[in-house]
């Protein structure tokens, strides 16, 4: 086994969180300080503070080609789905209460769903491919004059699938409905613009992209009807009240900053690092299953199912990697993940998967360390199942 095992452990679960960046932080200590006023206060140093957030909103704003004013920040990507989702429904008219989603989204935007499900909305889902696509012509004939809006997540959490949500948003439009995508995975680390795309709303997660946990924003077209989900001081232009999280603002304006610089090198770098590692297991594992598509997916995220075993049994003897079974919510629970049943994967095959996902700091020479102490998990694990009677796989 390599030395790194024994110092510092090999983060490969970036889709999780991120650490914070250097910059990032530099750029919040302040506001955690001395300049900790709240930006309703009429004086210096709520000015101060209130400066801070209109700096952060015009950054996160210029980071996916949207005017400030059409920011709102959240708590998150959880809290941004719910806005949006929830918030969209509660201002629409009674005529139109059908929501067009996919059964591969984050569980925040599946318990939105599911909730207005409760409450009498008709919810389609749409279905997703065998490569983990959702199909646009499925989209077209679900897609009716009665849908209030369409949700479909632009990058998928566990497989790194990039959805096709600009073609849907032109479907969605022409019929009259909202769109929302869930950008949590994407924005940060792909090239995302609301024009482009021509979503009304997009949800955006600041820890996964080297800002601070329990920062996000919600980007929301202007003119679109939505209705707040708490009623308060009025912060957010209305939309979120509460008090502002300033220096959790200020860390994802400047995580935006670094996003615009990094992201084209990043892009080509990472997916480098992802190729080396596949190669590198592939090669070694006969029967190893890629679910990442080789094309139109995340430069980052790998999920791949090991033959045989459980893919938390290889983790758990991986010792000096750090990746995930599945989405970092559902880990733990010992069922096959949702998204990869939903693209036709067979539970035992499901059962095996780990997804691995690669940051700004992974290196080469991290990747065929990861490879190598994998690949001895997987031969361990393997020959302990060989070496008692078969179980529940
Ligand atoms: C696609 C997606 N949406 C939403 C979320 C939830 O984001 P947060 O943890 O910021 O609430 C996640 C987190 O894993 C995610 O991957």
């Amino acid at each position: 086994m390599s030395d790194s095992a024994s110092t510092s452990p090999i983060y490969l679960d970036h889709n999780a969180t991120t650490p914070i960046a250097p910059e990032v932080l530099d750029a919040m200590q302040p506001y955690l300080t001395e300049s900790f006023g709240n930006p309703s206060s009429d004086h210096p140093l709520g000015r101060e503070a209130r400066r801070a957030v209109d700096v952060a909103r015009d950054q996160v704003a210029t980071l996916i080609g949207a005017s400030p004013d059409e920011i709102v920040f959240t708590s998150g990507g959880t809290e941004s789905n719910h806005l949006a989702i929830r918030g969209v429904a509660a201002s629409t008219s009674a005529r139109c209460r059908r929501v067009v989603t996919t059964p591969v989204e984050h569980p925040a935007t599946a318990g939105a769903c599911a909730l207005l499900e409760a409450q009498g909305w008709s919810i389609t889902r749409l279905p997703v491919s065998r490569d983990g696509f959702v199909d646009a012509i499925a989209a077209a004939e679900a897609i009716g004059d009665d849908v209030a809006l369409v949700t479909v997540m632009l990058a998928q959490n566990e497989t790194g699938a990039i959805m096709p949500v600009g073609e849907i948003a032109s479907i969605a439009r022409s019929h009259g409905a909202l769109i929302h995508s869930d950008g949590a995975q994407a924005v940060g680390k792909i090239d995302v613009n609301v024009d482009r795309l021509g979503v009304d709303l997009l949800s955006i997660a600041g820890h996964k992209f080297y800002a601070p946990k329990g920062v996000g924003a919600l980007y929301v077209r202007s003119g679109t009807p939505i209705d707040p989900l708490l009623l308060g001081g009025g912060q957010e232009g209305g939309l979120r009240p509460g008090t502002e999280n300033v220096a959790g603002i200020v860390g994802l304006g400047a995580a935006s900053v670094l996003a615009r610089l990094r992201v084209a090198t990043d892009l080509t770098v990472i997916d480098a690092l992802r190729e080396q590692l596949w190669s590198g297991l592939a090669g070694k594992i006969p029967g190893l299953v890629r679910h990442t598509p080789s094309k139109s997916c995340l430069p980052n995220t790998l999920s791949l199912s090991f033959p045989g075993v459980l893919g938390r049994d290889v983790l758990a003897r991986a010792d000096g990697v750090l990746a995930s079974t599945g989405s970092a919510c559902h880990s733990g629970v010992d069922t096959p993940a949702e998204t990869l049943l939903a693209m036709g994967v067979s539970p035992e095959i499901a059962l095996g998967a780990i997804r691995i996902s690669l940051g700004r700091a992974n290196t080469r020479a991290q990747i065929e360390t990861a490879v190598e102490i994998l690949v001895s998990a997987f031969d361990i694990v393997r020959q302990d199942r060989t070496n008692r009677p078969p179980s529940g796989l």
